[in-house]
């Protein structure tokens, strides 16, 4: 269908007071005696293109002014008789390419985004959906432009695996067929599935990254990862979008650098591809966003060891949720405190008790801790973990001794330690989550097409 996206009616300057043909939804339409005003939205940019009739051309227009009805709409692109700097079409001929039913559930009110869940498959034509959406386009493809720029690797790694990363038992199995009474062990009936072993949606590409990495020098992946975590928070999904490099002869410090580097250069991107989108976050989700975000690019980020971060808490005097000992397992109510009341800032949290963290992480010299870090941010906690790997084969067995874990599955990863192991780091970044950040936007629910979460599937 020859047209011109709005997007480009608004930018391409040459096409004032040319004849130009335009589709899209109606997102709301005004009736007056002479006139009838339509506004177009075809989804290319926020904004929303004016169609004028008038009426004593165009008799018949009931059927265009219905919200959410599809047109294909022919005029002459004109200057705005209102606003300043801006266009609209003096239309000529208008055609109904679907109709839309009065009860269409997307009103011309700004409906609330619980509302909005019950419909995702309406929701995307919502300015908010809209701008969402164009800012995790960006972020995606910023995160391409900042590991290509540095001659990363991009790597698919496996979505089914019969290992578990994080080791947190927080897997959906893969089956083909259902446990019955005909089987009398686990064993029998995993051998007779499709793997003849258990298998699982992997929750992290990390140990097939560090495969790559041993191989490629830096690599990073980004694809989806599953959690069957039944945490219903504003944070949690059971599948995200994973950005996860992993690099050889890095160590913690060089790792960290990295991703203050990725963090920064995301932000300057949705900045500076995205003005639209952020002034109407900025207005509508953070009053002052965009001032919060410049001053994130121009700042280092803050680092804070885990041991100081629980000294900071015990001295806060606060009335904390869950109580703050050393070796406990912060919760976001601490990790907001440390994020947005003492650093007011992205920090890092560095070397956390061993018994709270992942087997793979290097085993600092104190034997009590490990050199892994979580990045915090201001508003949402947690967005990236993060960690240099232990590359001594010993202390690896040994963590996976003390966890209970099965040396044979992790035969492959292992045996990295035994064939020229290097000293190598990597983290990941939740995509959802930096969204999060980045558009003030507070569930992560609203931050994706279709969320998955406990007990809800659309
Ligand atoms: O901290 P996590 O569990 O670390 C790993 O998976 C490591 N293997 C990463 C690595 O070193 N390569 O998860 C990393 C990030 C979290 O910081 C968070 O941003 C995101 O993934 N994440 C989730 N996002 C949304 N919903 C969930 N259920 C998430 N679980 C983790
Ligand atoms: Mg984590």
């Amino acid at each position: 269908m020859k047209h011109i996206d709005i997007y480009e009616i608004f930018e391409n300057k040459e096409l004032l007071n040319s004849e130009v043909t335009v589709c899209g939804w109606v997102r709301t339409s005004r009736d007056s005696k002479n006139m009838a005003f339509i506004e177009l939205n075809d989804g290319t940019t926020l904004k929303h293109l004016q169609i004028v009739i008038d009426k004593a051309v165009m008799t018949d227009i009931t059927d265009f002014m219905r919200l959410g009805t599809s047109l294909k709409v022919v005029g002459t692109l004109v200057k705005s008789a209102v606003a300043v700097d801006s266009v609209e079409i003096n239309a000529t001929a208008i055609e109904v390419l679907g109709e839309c039913p009065l009860e269409y559930p997307l009103q011309k009110k700004r409906h609330t985004l619980e509302y909005l869940r019950t419909i995702p498959h309406l929701r995307v034509r919502t300015n908010t959906f809209n701008a969402v959406l164009r800012v995790r386009s960006v972020v995606s493809a910023a995160v391409h432009e900042f590991f290509q720029a540095r001659r990363f690797t991009y790597i698919h790694t496996p979505l089914i695996t019969a290992s578990d990363c994080e080791g947190a038992g927080e897997m959906f199995k893969v089956t083909t067929i259902g446990f019955s009474n005909d089987y009398k062990t686990e064993e029998e009936y995993n051998a007779d599935d499709f793997f003849g072993r258990r298998a699982a949606l992997s929750v992290s590409g990390q140990l097939e990254g560090e495969v790559a990495a041993m191989a490629l020098g830096k690599i990073y992946t980004f694809g989806p990862s599953f959690r069957a975590e039944k945490s219903n928070t504003q944070r949690h999904v059971a599948e995200f979008w994973h950005v996860e490099p992993e690099v050889a002869f890095a160590e913690l410090p060089d790792i960290i650098e990295i991703a203050e580097e990725m963090i920064k250069y995301i932000i300057k991107s949705v900045l500076e591809k995205c003005p639209d989108e952020m002034k109407f976050f900025d207005a509508h989700f953070e009053k002052g966003l965009i001032e919060k975000l410049n001053g994130v690019v121009n700042n280092d980020f803050a680092i804070m060891t885990y041991t100081e971060a629980i000294d900071v808490l015990k001295k806060s005097g606060k009335d904390f949720q869950y109580p703050v000992e050393w070796g406990c397992d912060l919760q976001t109510e601490h990790e907001r405190y440390i994020s947005e009341e003492i650093c007011k800032r992205p920090v890092f949290l560095t070397n956390y008790p061993k018994e709270i963290k992942s087997f793979y992480m290097k085993q600092n010299a104190d034997g009590k801790t490990v050199a892994a870090t979580d990045l915090l941010v201001p508003g949402v906690g947690e967005i990236i973990g993060c960690s240099e790997r232990e590359a001594d084969l010993d202390k690896l067995l040994q963590a996976m001794q003390v966890r209970g874990m099965s040396i044979e599955e992790y035969e492959h990863y292992i045996a990295l330690r035994r064939f020229g192991s290097v000293p190598h780091s990597g983290f990941g970044l939740g995509l959802e989550r930096i969204i999060m950040y980045v558009t003030g936007v507070q569930n992560i629910r609203d931050v994706i097409l279709y969320p998955r979460t406990v007990g809800n599937i659309y």
